[in-house]
């Protein structure tokens, strides 16, 4: 296992490129399983859980040919259906080759998909939408398995706006027969992002980024050339990182917008904000004044729960008696406790956290626990003058590509070991 070793109390100034989204790219991967001509992904991201996926990809039969950020994707020979369960098992975003699958070859397999640990989270609402489709649902000791002859469109109601399963629902509605609503479906930017390549495609969808999406299957699908959106959570990693340490950094080829909630916070708090149309500069005091920040996570267009850690890592810094409460999933504030290893004052259940900002910080030894919060641990570490080492540092790397590097490029003093 690695560890990152940072040395705190540097302020953070340069440029910075944010990469494609991975959360755009696995299940646009996926996606390439609906067809059989090729298809090219432009800037995806070459981290860890893409590999995953190509993996994922080959297991079942297509051809993966990458060069640099670009991926060349042929399915054409796809005959297998079942994700080899060590894959299924090292990252739960395999779940997104089941709607595929279910759709071009009229089954799928899988073991109960693992990945971060945040909480118990079921796929019951994907399962559910598939059986809306015509699909028989069965569990084995072995896995689950959805089978259809054929799927016919359906209308679809998610009790809650899940972005896997709407975005699995969308894919398999994509080869049904006829056309698949998909009501209280989830409104990020990724889900659009998938909506855009399947268009490409030659799927109709409408209304991806509304809580209501059509989608109008067809028999037989063409390739496509498209380039995924840029990573919103990466841009809302650094930006933390800038404003918890102070300093100024102009952060390039992002979507600001894609980030409601968090812009709006930092001005709030003294940062200053230059947004253009895909770059964002960040000016950060080296100190703030007093403020009490109240932050419920929630389904986009709500604050992302994938920032609530780094967010949570910048108030340790902001005098104040703050409140962040997660709403997504049920258990996702671990971070506090190996906050308060490194002197941090915050008292939490499972769903909300009182963060008393402003204490002292020190350095000290911590463990990335999960993707995002270790991100968090990072920029929590990157504020005392000490040595703080974060142990585990793959599972930061599953979904940021060379973020010590980047970080040491902005004059971060952070290695890898
Ligand atoms: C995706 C993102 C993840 C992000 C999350 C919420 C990818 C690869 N991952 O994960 O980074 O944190 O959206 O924005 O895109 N749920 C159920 N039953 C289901 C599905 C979900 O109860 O069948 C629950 C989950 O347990 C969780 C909540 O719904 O509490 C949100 O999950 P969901 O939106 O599905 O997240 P993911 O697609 O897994």
């Amino acid at each position: 296992m690695g560890e990152f070793v940072v040395r705190g109390g540097r302020r953070l100034n340069g440029a910075v490129r944010i990469n494609g989204a991975k959360n755009a790219s696995l299940p646009i991967m996926a996606a390439s399983l609906l067809t059989t001509r090729p298809v090219i992904i432009r800037d995806i991201p070459l981290i860890r859980d893409v590999l995953v996926m190509i993996e994922v990809l080959r297991s079942l039969g297509a051809k993966v040919e990458h060069h640099d950020r670009t991926l060349v994707i042929d399915t054409s020979h796809v005959q297998q259906y079942r994700v080899p369960d060590a894959l299924m098992q090292e990252m739960r975003a395999s779940v997104f080759v089941m709607g595929p699958l279910l759709a071009r070859l009229g089954r799928a397999e899988i073991v109960q998909p693992g990945g971060c640990a945040i909480g118990d989270r079921p796929i019951d609402l994907h399962l559910r939408g598939f059986e809306a489709l015509g699909a028989k649902v069965s569990g084995n000791p072995s896995g689950t398995v959805v089978a259809a002859d054929h799927l016919v469109g359906a209308d679809i109601h998610l009790t809650f706006p899940s972005v896997g399963a709407t975005e699995n629902l969308i894919m398999a509605a994509a080869l049904a027969h006829g056309e698949t609503r998909i009501r209280n479906a989830a409104m990020e930017p990724e889900v659009v992002d998938l909506a855009q390549f399947l268009e490409r495609m030659g799927v109709t969808v409408r209304g991806a980024g509304t809580p209501e999406i059509r989608v109008i299957g067809r028999g037989d699908l063409g390739g496509a050339d498209h380039t995924v959106i840029p990573d919103r959570i990466e841009t809302a990693t650094f930006a933390l990182a800038v404003a918890a340490t102070g300093g100024t950094v102009q952060i390039d080829n992002c979507e600001p917008d894609h980030l409601p909630g968090l812009w709006g916070y930092l001005s709030e708090i003294g940062c200053d904000i230059v947004q253009d149309n895909d770059s964002v500069t960040l000016i950060a005091p080296d100190a703030y004044a007093p403020h009490s920040l109240t932050v419920h996570t929630g389904p986009y267009p709500g604050f992302a729960t994938d920032i609530q850690a780094q967010f949570m890592a910048l108030l340790l810094k902001v005098p104040g008696i703050h409140v962040v409460s997660e709403r997504v999933f049920e258990s996702r504030l671990g971070h506090a406790a190996e906050f308060r290893r490194l002197g941090a004052h915050i008292v939490a259940d499972q769903r909300v956290a009182i963060v008393y900002g402003g204490e002292v910080m020190y350095a000290g030894r911590v463990r990335a626990q999960d993707l995002r919060a270790g991100a968090a641990l990072v920029i929590a570490g990157l504020q005392p003058s000490g040595e703080t080492f974060i142990a585990n540092r793959e599972v930061i790397e599953r979904g940021y590509e060379n973020l010590d590097g980047r970080l040491r490029g902005l004059g971060a003093d952070i290695i890898s070991v």
